[in-house]
Formats: C-alpha cells, sequence, structure tokens
C-alpha cells in the first residue's frame, strides 16, 4: 500500500537530527493509516496512536531546548502551535480508548496536513538562523 505521506528534500530544514525526528512522525503517521487500513484491532492502533502521542512530545521538547540552545525562540505562536497539536492527539487517544471511531480518513489528513504545514511554514523558520550553525 502506498504510504500516506512522502517524505521529499523540500521538507528538510537542515538540521540532520531534526530532520531524522520529523521522518520518524512521518513513518508513526504512516504506521496508523496502514494498520487503519488494514483493519488492525483496537489494541493495535491505540499502541501506534501512544508512541504518536510520545514521540511528539519528545520531538517538540527537543526542538524547543536546541530552539532555546541557540536564542532563537521559541516563539510563544510556536509553543503554542505545539501545546495545541499534542492536546489534540491526546484527545484521539482518550477518545479511542473509550471506545468511539475517531480513526479514518480525517483524522489522518489532520495530522498529515498539520505536520507538513508545521514543519513548512513555523519550523522552516529556524532553517536559517539556527540549522546553518549547526551539523
Ligand atoms: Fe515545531
Ligand atoms: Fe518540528
Amino acid at each position: 500500500m502506498a504510504d500516506l505521506i512522502i517524505w521529499t528534500d523540500k521538507y528538510s530544514v537542515g538540521c540532520n537530527y531534526i530532520d531524522q525526528q520529523h521522518k520518524k512522525l512521518i513513518d508513526i503517521i504512516n504506521e496508523l493509516h496502514s494498520a487503519f487500513m488494514g483493519r488492525e484491532s483496537k489494541d493495535k492502533l491505540g499502541e501506534i496512536l501512544s508512541e504518536l502521542v510520545d514521540y511528539t512530545k519528545y520531538h517538540f521538547s527537543a526542538e524547543e531546548e536546541m530552539l532555546k540552545k541557540h536564542g532563537f525562540g521559541p516563539s510563544d505562536l510556536h509553543k503554542k502551535q505545539h501545546q495545541e497539536f499534542v492536546e489534540k492527539i491526546e484527545i484521539f487517544k482518550k477518545r479511542h480508548e473509550l471506545g468511539d471511531e475517531i480513526l479514518g480518513f480525517d483524522m489522518l489528513n489532520f495530522l498529515k496536513d498539520w505536520l507538513l504545514n508545521h514543519i513548512l511554514k513555523t519550523d522552516m523558520s529556524y532553517s536559517k538562523p539556527v540549522c546553518s550553525k549547526v551539523d
């Protein structure tokens, strides 16, 4: 089955380890998509959702730390976007645990659009000032 999201260079912010983390987030969303399409069990889908929540939190704090370290924010807007996304996926996870049928194309497309937009519009703003100075 085709992946929901395909990484291309235009998503590269230029900090290698951040790119690796963004790729990992894409992998998890693709995994959720293929598990959904393959009608995997509720538990299996729940496991992937948990992984998405955990890894997203890990990535956001790593990214915010890096920006702090380089004296480039993170801006309130950037932090707010991170926070709201975490709240949103935590609610998805809880509703899934409660048995709501929340997993579907709307949710998968929301995840895809949010992540790619965030990388292109918000994360990309630190590409030049920060990533040109690190690895
Ligand atoms: Fe970000
Ligand atoms: Fe990011």
